[in-house]
């Protein structure tokens, strides 16, 4: 198994823009996404943590935010660089964990969107971020997290084995393993070769992340949350510092 880092770095960035399919699509549903969740208008700061090419950061931007877009994977930020165009997005290469060293005034707005929350390595490592986050929004600003339910949602057999994405190129398959805290990903990447079809496998650690748990943790901490079905099976927190 490989680090989160290292499995964005040799794997799945270089793949993520094909793998989310049309962008245009992918860019709308996102738009939809943050409107769904209660982001309205602002030209205050938004942080987005784990934005991966921009999916969230840059209809943020579209929004009036300054956005501080923070990821670890470079090609992904090259990638969100380049679709930001004149947007205020700065990208910002570093773990989300410490993304207060990069918000020069309180932020309106943090997100963690497409179950980035459980790359963290552990739930006392969630505990740090959701600490972090609650006490640097601006007053009347808003958290919002979508992330997977391994918790409740566990799947079992051949239903682990999840069809992702595949063209006449490419075929990419996950393969979930759950333990007892983590779940392992295995992504299977298979690739056209002139001798045949080529097979990548590469894994990483995701943390079972209970939502109860997640929304007790930010309401411990003084936040207004709301829970609610997000999209793609996704589970959607909304907080708002009050
Ligand atoms: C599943 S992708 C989601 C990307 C984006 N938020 C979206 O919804 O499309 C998870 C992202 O989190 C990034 N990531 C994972 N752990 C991180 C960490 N500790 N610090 C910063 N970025 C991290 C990965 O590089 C990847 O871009």
């Amino acid at each position: 198994m490989t680090s989160v880092q290292n499995h964005y770095d040799r794997l799945l960035g270089p793949l993520y823009g094909w793998m989310l399919g049309d962008g245009e699509k992918a860019r709308e549903r996102a738009r939809q996404e943050l409107h769904d969740a209660g982001i309205s208008a602002g030209d205050g700061l938004a942080v987005d943590l784990g934005a991966g090419n921009g999916l969230h950061a840059v209809p943020l931007a579209e929004s009036g935010y300054a956005v501080v877009a923070i990821d670890t994977c470079q090609s992904l930020l090259d990638e969100l660089r380049e679709s930001s165009g004149t947007f205020a997005i700065t990208a910002v290469r570093d773990s989300l964990e410490t993304f207060r060293r990069h918000c020069p005034t309180a932020p309106d707005v943090v997100v963690c969107m497409g179950d980035t929350l459980t790359h963290l390595p552990s739930r006392e490592a969630v505990q740090g971020l959701i600490s972090e986050v609650a006490a640097s929004l601006a007053p009347g600003g808003i958290f919002v997290t979508t992330f997977r339910d391994y918790v409740r949602g566990v799947l079992e057999g051949p239903a682990r084995f999840i069809p992702v994405q595949s063209d006449e190129e490419k075929i990419l398959t996950c393969f979930l393993e759950y333990g007892r805290d983590r779940v392992i990903v295995h992504d299977i990447l298979h690739t056209r070769a002139l001798s045949g079809w080529e097979m990548t496998v590469s894994a990483y650690p995701k943390v079972r992340l209970d939502p109860e748990w997640v929304g007790a943790q930010l309401g411990q901490r003084g936040l207004q949350v709301c829970t609610e079905p997000g999209q793609r099976g996704m589970v959607r927190i909304v907080a708002r510092k009050i």
